[in-house]
């Protein structure tokens, strides 16, 4: 394999406002890629900055009585903080209120002007006579001239979806002064993107786009394709053009000249070669992962400055969709609108980590964050799977062996599956197939936790003997465990890190080729990574919920699904299954450390059951025949192998074992006598 250079950026997150759970999405995107890229040995820089330009940045800090050089610096310091807790680790962030990048858009600027491609003309807009400025159609308010709806924006109505200019608004007021605006000229500069129309059908043609995107952008060159405005006029927050006194660059355009500008600022404090990046015939990849909604920026306008510039264009844009949480739009009524600092006040950021990578694809689609999903695959997934397979082999370990591995590989063709499966989880972080890695690790863990049910670690524990073969089958479970963290360590580099040290190992390289650890000292093994606990999401949506009213909750009209009523005359028996299928069930003896009502259900109470190293949450459908204080503390009998169930109030993880016909003669309680939370009923 030979070593690539590789620079990489995100979209300049906009610097009015804080990091948000959408976000996220790209940035855990793009960092997860980058991650894997470095792992694999490749020269790879991942740059990132804030977009710091244009109107509401100034109107905002006009607002709070600041300076836009105050609001920028104090939410820089903001952002870098959020995205350093979420484990985004960037080479250089940057700013594109920067010397870099005024000096790389004054040059951008001058190139395509020598080169021909800007023009100039005076145009007609709105403009706030109290203010004395020109008005961006989202600072013009009015009624919408198709259905009438007051108060809607200049550029389209959320009323009716219509989409017009904004002279066509009736009674238009400026959104900043109230005032009637006026149309006043002034001459604005323009970027001939025409000029660039055979280079741009190559382009977008070529491979450097996913298919749906370049469907989209055909689409867009039939249409014909638009000079593009790239001045404003003064006040402006912005750079203002060399030769053009008065007028600022269109802060669109100096934002994609931000990529460069935080790459200079890196090549200056590492020693990089700039040009070997960005220079015509560079051997380096560049690639843009950006949202859906800014293609035309990246897929069109770029591509097209830089040729005009004499720079060379990027090797691929990689869109992504939008974040949606529980299936609708992010909602500050709603308590979904969330915010980096506040998932981080409550929620260990690897959650969201794995969760954005197990539904993360190639595509465009939007991914949905389901929060009873989410807890789901999270604890089922890391903790249930991955973790749970070093904290079943560690114990013995540090108890029978002093720490120590034993010296042979107790399944050599287990461990080279392993390996071997390191080809084919490669080439899918490589293509962002990220979901879909992620299930080929699962399914190792699988394997994985396979191996130490078979081998019962704790049963040959308690036999005279059997020293040997517990110390080599917890050391394959180590040895394995190890693998899948080498795998996980671009999604949830934290866990791996510490792993590594449980683990007393070096961070671990991709492995192409690796040798178990064998005669390998170990150290002592902490919890890793704890479930998900529901009410901290909970917590998280209450805190989200932004100065609206609180409606009261709404209660769920019936609750007729939820438990079927018992049986009036004998169900037939169902079709035999055999002594195997039934020793597939894992029934536990579980305590019942709280029981509750559950609002909006008449047959169903929430358990919470210890089954001796773990609590899970279950819903059974018995209170007609207890209270909950009548099972508090008491024992009973649960499938615990049964797969989590989404039910309508949250996931359920197990089930009861009940007998008697129903009503109030149900009977779910065991005797207290000789029987342990975690016993294994046989
Ligand atoms: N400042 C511009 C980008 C300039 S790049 C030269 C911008 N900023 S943004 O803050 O609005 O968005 C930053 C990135 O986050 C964009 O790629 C955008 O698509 C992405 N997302 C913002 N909200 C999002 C969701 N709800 N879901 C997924 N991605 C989202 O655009
Ligand atoms: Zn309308």
């Amino acid at each position: 394999m030979s070593k690539r250079k590789i620079l990489v950026t995100s979209a300049l997150p906009y610097a009015n406002g804080p990091i948000h759970l959408g976000h996220l999405v790209e940035y855990i995107q793009t960092d997860i890629w980058v991650r894997f890229q470095k792992q694999r040995g490749h020269e790879c820089f991942y740059v990132c900055a804030d977009d710091t330009h244009g109107t509401p940045i100034m109107l905002r800090a006009d607002k709070e009585g600041i300076t836009p050089e105050q609001l920028i610096a104090d939410v820089e310091k903001q952002h870098r903080a959020d995205f350093a807790e979420f484990g985004v680790g960037f080479d250089q962030y940057h700013s594109t209120h920067s010397s870099e990048n005024r000096e790389f858009s004054a040059l951008i600027y001058q190139r395509l002007r020598a080169g021909g491609h800007i023009s100039q003309r005076s145009i007609t807009q709105a403009y706030d006579p109290k203010k004395n400025m020109f008005l961006p159609d989202r600072f013009i308010k009015g009624e919408c001239p198709k259905c009438g709806a007051a108060d809607q924006y200049g550029d389209s109505c959320e009323a009716c979806g219509a989409t017009y200019s904004p002279t066509e608004l009736k009674n238009a007021v400026s959104a900043i002064s109230g005032e009637r605006p006026i149309e006043k000229e002034s001459e604005h500069y323009f970027f001939e993107l025409g000029h660039f129309e055979q280079m741009l059908r190559e382009w977008t043609t070529a491979g450097h786009l996913q298919p749906e995107v370049a469907n989209k952008m055909a689409e867009w060159l039939e249409n014909g394709l638009q000079q593009w405005d790239i001045s404003r006029d003064a006040p402006y927050f912005g750079f203002e053009i060399p030769d053009a006194p008065g007028k600022y660059f269109y802060v669109w355009l100096d934002a994609p000249i931000g990529y460069m500008a935080s790459f200079k600022h890196l090549c200056d404090r590492l020693g990089l070669n700039f040009d070997s990046f960005w220079q015509k015939d560079s051997d380096a990849e560049l690639y843009h992962f950006i949202g859906k909604d800014i293609i035309y920026f990246h897929a069109l306008f770029w591509p097209a400055m830089l040729t005009g510039a004499d720079f060379r264009t990027p090797s691929a844009v990689f869109a992504h969709g939008f974040l949606t949480v529980n299936g609708e739009k992010m909602s500050k009524s709603r308590g979904t609108f969330i915010k980096a600092r506040t998932y981080l006040d409550h929620l260990n950021p690897e959650y969201l980590r794995y969760y954005f990578a197990a539904k993360l694809g190639a595509g465009v689609d939007d991914i949905d964050l389901n929060f009873d999903d989410f807890c789901l695959r999270v604890n089922s997934d890391l903790v249930g799977k991955v973790v749970n397979i070093a904290s079943r082999c560690a114990g013995f370990i540090h108890k029978r062996f002093a720490g120590l591995l034993s010296n042979t590989c107790a399944e050599p063709a287990l461990f080279q599956q392993f390996v071997d499966a390191n080809t084919a989880i490669a080439e899918l972080y490589e293509r962002r197939e990220f979901g879909k890695a992620m299930r080929e690790i699962m399914a190792l863990a699988d394997k994985a936790n396979q191996y130490i049910d078979e081998k019962k670690p704790w049963v040959i524990a308690k036999e005279e003997g059997k020293d040997a073969e517990l110390h080599d089958a917890c050391s394959m479970g180590i040895n394995l465990f190890r693998m899948l963290v080498v795998y996980l360590r671009p999604v949830i580099p934290a866990l791996a890190a510490n792993a590594e040290s449980f683990l007393n190992i070096p961070p671990q390289a991709w492995p192409d080729v690796v040798e178990p650890l064998l005669g390998h000292q170990i150290n002592a093994f902490t919890p890793l990574m704890t479930r998900v606990e529901p009410d901290k999401i909970a917590a998280i949506v209450e805190a989200s919920k932004e100065n609206l009213e609180k409606t009261p909750p709404v209660k769920p009209k019936s609750a007729k699904a939820e438990a079927s009523a018992p049986a009036a005359g004998i169900e037939p028996i169902a079709n035999p299954i055999e002594i195997d299928d039934f020793a597939k069930i894992d029934l536990r003896v579980a305590r019942i450390v709280k029981a509750e009502a559950v609002e909006g259900a008449e047959k169903l109470l929430q358990l919470t059951v210890d089954l001796g190293n773990e609590t899970r949450n279950i819903f059974a459908g018995i209170k007609s025949a207890y209270t909950p204080e009548q099972l508090e503390g008491k024992l009973t009998v649960v499938v615990a192998n049964l797969q989590p169930r989404k039910m309508r109030f949250g996931t359920s993880e197990g089930m009861v074992l009940a007998a008697g016909p129903g009503g109030k003669d149900i009977f779910v309680l065991s005797p207290d006598q000789g029987a342990q939370p975690g016993m294994r009923i046989k």
